[in-house]
């Protein structure tokens, strides 16, 4: 057991844009975090994951940067960020940045040298194609506009961009660029930044060729969306083994990397503790359970099982190899509550159950702001109301040229639409949830009026107080930490319930994942002598017989085995 901060850390994901304003401008910033440092150190986590704050056009909120040492003014300068992070630590609170250094944005000096001419001495620091048979080199399909292929006039050559337009993607195999990028973030760790969430870091060594995607049947649109080309190519892990060597491994800090289409095998060899590449990664598979294929826009129905058959995979195949990170919605993902719990009639209880899985698998758990509050996702009547560039662009491709209904559109967005997530955090009934004095960048959900920040700290039974309770009980418990995971009850189509377990102390996890009343069997091999109760989303006597137990909708319950 390889004993690190990190892992026994609760990481706190804030979008800077929407968590809280403090000059009434409409936009969160950073004297905004200032302000809230208390309430995240009540809270009880360890680690601040900041969203990309360095200037930016915001074609993208901030993940098209154009200038990698200076911070976006909307949010502040960069003593307001040495002060954030002095004031941070003082309150043993950490920071870490997010780093995204498979693109730029086109406003970046790089690429404005680099499209002067094609003898620029930057040129190559981008990836730059001849048009093939007058169109695009290839078929290849972007995350947010049709193409990943932009034509440039002046220097008449295509230049590749796997996001917008505004994204072009960098070229890793050029050594004076990975050079410029280790020194970036060196000059961040001297200032005392805790770490890296690295955007899309898989995608940074790219194929040789760029043959077409191979097409699906039915497919109707010119453009293919084929992941499988984009991540995971030849050379990830020499880039990422040279980062490690140059930049990281000279820090005590925490990596976690965003990677998009990894399988375990492959989080193993970006995780492994002995290859020195990154602590952990993202996994994209549970996020892809309902929707399949999110560039799709639709869901498909899911099965606990195969929800369960993913954690465990997960859990185990890293088991003393690398580590996990544990998350269930983020800023790209619908609200948690919504997708995978009820956002009705019991969304407190089932906030509460979700938490309790994050906080009792084994990994490092990802808490997304509001998510402690149990916010949900949000349905604008209006597609002028949104204002993520990818739900927009879908709605563009779907509505004009692909003929679809645009209720439907809607509707897609609803569900699954990234604005879900980046609407403000919710701090008080008051007018626009209390996140600004003036009118906010994107509307507030109008269930801030019961859900928020001030209610559920007067109410002891609220999921904000919940959290504190699991963050602590991860303190005090190694087990949490560091227990070895086992399964139970694998086939049973309602209850998820594992056994963690380190040397002789052994948690049971019981989690009934709808609104319905399974009955819990306890596996008879399993022997204990007195099981102790130590959280429940419902009341119980503790005393139960845990034998068997009548759950009740969304119930969930940790015993430590004695
Ligand atoms: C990552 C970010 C997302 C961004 C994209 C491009 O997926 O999480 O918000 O749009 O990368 O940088
Ligand atoms: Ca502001």
């Amino acid at each position: 057991m390889n004993r690190k901060w990190w892992k026994e850390a609760v990481v706190y994901q804030i979008y800077p844009r929407s968590f809280y304003d403090s000059n009434a401008d409409g936009i969160g910033d950073l004297r905004g975090i200032m302000e809230k440092l208390d309430y995240l150190k009540e809270l009880g986590v360890d680690v601040l994951w900041l969203c990309p704050i360095y200037r930016s056009p915001n074609d993208d909120n901030g993940y098209d940067i154009s200038d990698y040492y200076g911070i976006l003014e909307e949010f502040g300068s960069l003593q307001d960020f040495e002060e954030l992070l002095a004031k941070a630590h003082s309150k043993g609170i950490k920071i870490i940045m997010d780093l995204v250094v498979n693109h730029t944005s086109d406003e970046h000096p790089w690429f404005i040298e680099a499209r002067s001419s094609r003898d620029s001495k930057k040129r190559d620091y981008y990836i730059w194609r001849d048009a093939k048979e007058g169109a695009e080199p290839n078929n290849w399909g972007s995350f947010f506009s049709p193409s990943v292929w932009e034509w440039d006039e002046k220097t008449q050559q295509y230049y590749l961009h796997l996001f917008s337009k505004k994204q072009p993607d960098l070229n890793w195999k050029n050594p004076a660029l990975r050079r410029e990028i280790y020194d970036m973030m060196k000059w961040w760790l001297d200032k005392g930044v805790d770490g890296f969430r690295m955007d899309v870091i898989n995608a940074i060594a790219k194929m040789d060729s760029f043959p077409d995607a191979p097409r699906p049947e039915n497919h109707t649109m010119k453009y293919v969306f084929f992941p499988q080309y984009y991540f995971n190519q030849p050379g990830i892990h020499e880039f990422l083994q040279e980062m490690n060597r140059e930049v990281l491994s000279k820090y005590d800090i925490m990596t976690v990397g965003e990677t998009c289409c990894v399988t375990t095998d492959m989080a193993k060899l970006y995780t492994g503790e002995d290859r020195n590449e990154l602590n952990m990664v993202f996994q994209f598979e549970l996020m892809g359970i309902d929707n399949g294929e999110k560039w799709k826009w639709e869901y498909r129905p899911w099965k606990l099982t195969e929800f369960k058959e993913i954690m465990s995979k997960w859990q185990t195949e890293l088991e003393s190899v690398g580590w996990n990170s544990l998350y269930l919605n983020n800023h790209d993902q619908p609200r948690m509550v919504s997708r995978f719990g009820n956002d009705r009639k019991y969304r407190v209880e089932s906030a509460k159950m979700l938490a309790t899985m994050l906080h009792t698998l084994k990994g490092t758990p990802f808490i997304y702001q509001g998510e402690e509050i149990g916010m949900t996702n949000v349905a604008f009547d209006s597609i002028y109301d949104y204002r993520d560039i990818e739900s927009l662009n879908f709605y563009n491709i779907a509505v004009n040229h692909e003929k679809m209904d645009p209720r439907s559109a809607l509707e897609a967005i609803h569900r699954i639409g990234r604005d879900n997530a980046r609407t403000p955090m919710q701090w008080s009934d008051e007018e626009n949830a209390g996140f600004t004095a003036g009118k906010p960048w994107i509307k507030v959900n109008p269930n801030y009026k019961w859900i928020n920040v001030r209610q559920a700290m007067e109410d002891a039974d609220s999921i904000l107080n919940y959290y504190k309770k699991l963050i602590l009980l991860r303190r005090e418990y190694d087990v949490m930490v560091y227990g070895k995971y086992i399964p139970l009850l694998e086939d049973d189509e309602d209850i998820y319930s594992y056994i963690r377990q380190l040397g002789r102390s052994r948690l049971l996890v019981i989690l009934n994942f709808f609104d319905k009343n399974p009955l819990f069997l306890l596996p008879e091999w399993l022997e204990y002598n007195e099981a102790k109760l130590l959280i429940s989303n419902y009341r119980t006597d503790g005393k139960d017989d845990i034998s068997e137990i009548r759950l009740r909708p969304y119930e969930a319950r940790v015993y430590e085995l004695i």
